[in-house]
């Protein structure tokens, strides 16, 4: 068993949460393996590919609202280890913690050589390519991850990468960034639109990491296959996720997941962004259309797509309800101790208000917003979780000696619950922004949480990436917002919408204290 990362937990940048979290897994971990379940098939050692057993498995999360769009009728299997082979590419202009914006393209051979495509840009619609980044490299699947029930930990090894510029500006910004020569690259006399080595296994790795750069993302992959009623499917890679903090980003080992990559021979139908990267070089990115923007309007009901994954031993998913006349808010957070959602452990159900500040400077067509959380009731789904919070001492979490499985407890009397590292009330600095799917259908990204397990409770901790997208049910559908516009000139409309800041309750929200809570 890896015990590396049990070792961060007491580092004290690890909130409540999350310590609460890891206790309530080990709790479970040893109550199922004192009873000789099957529940946590882990293998202990190193598999080989040859010797690994069918571990596909049938997932079966229900969206908790129905609503025609989400995934009815699809069955969902992971192999443990994944099947990489193939091409998989983005499906939309992805954004990485700073923020960063790209597109992928990673090839795997059987031969476990990888070939991976990186785009950058200038800005958050993937409109103006910055460089790319031309990797090459060799994965080896290692172990089912012990930290991350159905992932798959993996080695990599980079044997080369190098760099195409294609704008001035970019190769200024690069300049400031870069040590004056890396292998065969100088700034100083670099064309646009030609390839340099800027790293190879005898040198450069200085010149990756003031990049910013690591393939560390390749060491925790999971594929997951969708299968449509209709007989077709749709896979999806899932790698590593980045650190949010930047100075922690070329060391941190993965222990939840990016947003995923599509197979390109079977992805979701029509996704132009996926053929336009797919077609791709590091000599000719892939410059996105632009996509209406999506007006902000959070009234309704949102959930999650999947089951989702965090960093650390969390799967989950979150259903939010919105009231904007009210500023009202109510956030349903259904935690799992599976990756496929099936085995509940507690449920979280925190409401309070939020007001929409200013449009993001850093992440056009973003919005920035500030969430109070006044109230949390808990629910344990499970005996091991009762148990727990039962055994909590009076007063520190809902009323001690009442906890049963399926019985809501009111956290607020108590002002939260230690245990869970819930302290009411509660301030977060949010990010929002809200776009579409493939079907025209609004999706709304919630900012990334920070991968420390720290919570955004000051602005300069504001979120600058997203966590999963997650779809309206029922409720009012967003309007995209001046579609007729194509000027890089016209202000991005999903940033202010009008709504003028709410200074009142932002004034109001400044005066409360809020140390943690991680939502
Ligand atoms: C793996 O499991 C799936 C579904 O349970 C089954 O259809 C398939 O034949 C199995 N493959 C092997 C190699 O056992
Ligand atoms: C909670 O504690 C009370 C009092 O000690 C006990 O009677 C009850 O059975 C416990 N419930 C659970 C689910 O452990």
């Amino acid at each position: 068993m890896k015990c590396a990362e049990g070792g961060n937990m007491s580092n004290g940048r690890f909130s409540h949460l999350l310590r609460g979290v890891w206790l309530l897994w080990l709790w479970q971990a040893v109550s199922v393996v004192g009873t000789g379940s099957k529940l946590w098939e882990v293998p202990t050692g190193p598999f080989t590919l040859s010797s690994a057993s069918n571990l596909s498995e049938g997932l079966h999360w229900e969206p908790h609202c129905q609503h025609h769009h989400l995934q009815d009728g699809v069955r969902i299997t992971a192999h443990v280890p994944p099947r990489l082979d193939g091409t998989w590419v983005s499906t939309r202009c992805e954004v990485r913690p700073g923020p960063e914006f790209l597109t992928r393209s990673y090839t795997f051979h059987p031969s476990r050589h990888f070939q991976a495509l990186q785009h950058y840009y200038a800005d958050s619609g993937c409109e103006e390519p910055s460089y790319s980044l031309m990797v090459r490299g060799k994965i080896r699947p290692r172990q089912a991850s012990w930290l991350t029930r159905g992932g798959t930990e993996a080695e990599h090894h980079l044997n080369k990468v190098g760099i195409v510029v294609h704008s001035l500006a970019a190769k200024q910004r690069l300049t400031s960034r870069l040590p004056p020569t890396c292998v065969d690259l100088s700034l100083g006399r670099a064309a646009l639109g030609k390839l340099y080595e800027l790293y190879n296994t005898r040198a450069g790795r200085g010149c990756l990491t003031a990049l910013g750069f690591s393939m560390l993302e390749m060491d925790l992959v999971r594929v997951e296959t969708q299968h449509h009623g209709h007989g077709g499917k749709v896979q999806e890679l899932f790698l590593g996720d980045i650190h949010t903090d930047w100075t922690q980003r070329t060391q941190y080992r993965p222990t939840g997941y990016q947003q995923p990559l599509q197979n390109a021979m079977h992805h979701v139908h029509p996704c132009p962004v996926c053929a336009l990267v797919y077609r791709s070089s590091e000599q000719r990115p892939p410059v996105l259309p632009r996509s209406p923007a999506a007006a902000l309007s959070l009234a309704g009901r949102w959930v999650s797509q999947h089951c989702e994954t965090r960093p650390n031993v969390l799967f989950l998913t979150r259903d939010f309800t919105f009231d904007p006349d009210q500023h009202a808010w109510e956030g349903v957070y259904r935690h799992y101790s599976d990756p496929s959602c099936s085995q509940p452990t507690f449920t979280l159900r925190a409401s309070g208000h939020y007001a929409q500040g200013n449009p993001s400077v850093k992440l056009s067509g973003a919005s920035e917003f500030v969430f109070k959380v006044t109230e949390v009731r808990a629910t344990a789904m499970d005996e091991p979780t009762a148990k727990l919070l039962n055994g909590t001492r009076p007063g520190k979490c809902g009323r001690a000696g009442r906890w049963e499985v399926g019985a809501e407890q009111d956290l607020t009397l108590t002002d939260g619950c230690t245990v869970l590292g819930i302290k009411l009330p509660h301030k977060e600095y949010e990010l929002f922004k809200m776009g579409f799917d493939h079907r025209k259908h609004p999706l709304l990204f919630v900012g990334e949480r920070p991968t420390d397990g720290s919570s955004p409770d000051r602005p300069a901790r504001r979120p600058t990436s997203f966590q999963a997208p997650m779809v309206l049910c029922g409720g009012e559908a967003a309007q995209p917002a001046h579609t007729g516009f194509s000027s890089r000139q016209v202000q991005p409309a999903a940033g202010g919408t009008g709504r003028p800041t709410r200074l009142g309750l932002l004034v109001f929200m400044s005066a409360l204290c809020s140390p943690l809570f991680v939502y």
